[in-house]
């Protein structure tokens, strides 16, 4: 097994964005620019603590979002499970690598399906009789210093037609009964609203919401606002809107638009911009977190802000 890679602080020195309490609405245009939006009645959220990363949109930066803060986190000492529910993709799987204990045969590995599903009793009768797996039996260590993840695969659509009943608390029950002592769960939920996707958002406490500034976004509310409205009036009530982050950032009469749309739909959440940095694009090639590959990067100083935001250094580090 490799050795486990710790994630270091980031440098003092680096370019973070200026947090304000407000934006300032009548700044021209030549004097706005990039801040972080924390208004007063947000509060911090104590560990431990189940946070989802959500848009019904693809390539808005869900799966970024989730590893940067996941590596944020785990910089500060905090021990974070990082789920991947996307079976799309099954991207953070991929990227980040899964250290499966040596000599465990492919068959007798876990991952999120086996949690909604079960798996066979013996590994080699697949058609055999079955038994409940736990979150803790599907997770597993990174190369990295305090992340897990679980990981998917593209069978997990599997879910949808299989699953007889209780998918939508399935998560939340898994995460209840487990017993590794996890800080921060991070949950990178697929744009579909699958089953899988309602379970991730009902077993959550906050919601991230990654927006890529476009024009309908601008006009109106987000197209997320009515899935999340919809959770929270019938499912989960307690799931709050922590953060949106306007993803690949760059000044632009659309992104000023979008932020102060997104302000306007969430009053009691951060609103940050994470800046585009091609260093972002390139760090899945390298198995490694952003924050590792290119530590002085401007999107990695944005997530380590809001990494820190989100979550009470006092009760945390
Ligand atoms: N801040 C950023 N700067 C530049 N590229 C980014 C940034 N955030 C995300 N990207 C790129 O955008 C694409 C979509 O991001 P991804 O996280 O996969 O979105 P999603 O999970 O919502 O589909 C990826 O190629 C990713 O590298
Ligand atoms: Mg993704």
């Amino acid at each position: 097994m490799t050795a486990t890679i710790g994630i270091p602080p980031l440098a003092s020195d680096l370019e973070f964005l200026s947090i304000v309490s407000q934006w300032d609405l009548e700044a021209p245009y030549h004097q706005w620019s990039a801040t972080t939006l924390v208004p007063p009645t947000f509060r911090p959220a104590q560990t431990p603590r189940v946070f989802v990363v959500t848009n019904n949109k693809g390539g808005v930066g869900k799966t970024t979002t989730a590893v940067e803060l996941a590596a944020a986190w785990a910089a500060m000492g905090l021990r974070v499970r990082l789920i991947d529910a996307d079976p799309q993709n099954a991207a953070i799987t991929y990227w980040l690598g899964v250290e499966y204990p040596a000599g465990l045969g492919v068959e007798e590995r876990f991952n999120l399906r086996h949690v909604f599903l079960g798996a066979p009793v013996d590994p080699l009768r697949p058609n055999g009789p079955t038994r409940e797996v736990s979150l803790d039996e599907a997770t597993y260590p990174t190369r990295f210093k305090n992340l897990s993840v679980v990981p998917c695969e593209s069978d997990l659509t599997r879910v949808e037609y299989e699953r007889t009943g209780g998918t939508d608390n399935a998560l939340k029950f898994a995460l209840a009964e487990a017993r590794e002592p996890f800080d921060v769960t991070v949950i990178d939920a697929s744009r579909t609203m699958s089953l899988v996707t309602l379970s991730c958002l009902i077993a959550s406490d906050e919601a991230i919401i990654p927006v890529k500034p476009g024009a309908l976004d601008a006009q109106g509310v987000l197209s997320i606002n009515s899935t999340i409205e919809a959770i929270q009036r019938r499912e989960n009530p307690k799931l709050r809107v922590a953060a949106i982050l306007t993803t690949m950032w760059e000044k632009s009469d659309l992104a000023r638009e979008v932020e102060e749309q997104a302000a306007e739909d969430y009053p009691n959440a951060i609103v940050s911009p994470i800046r585009k940095t091609t260093k972002v694009g390139e760090a899945p090639a390298t198995g490694q977190p952003t924050r590792l590959h290119a530590p002085r990067a401007t999107a990695v100083a944005d997530y380590g802000q809001v990494a820190r935001l989100l979550l009470d250094p006092v009760r945390t580090s």
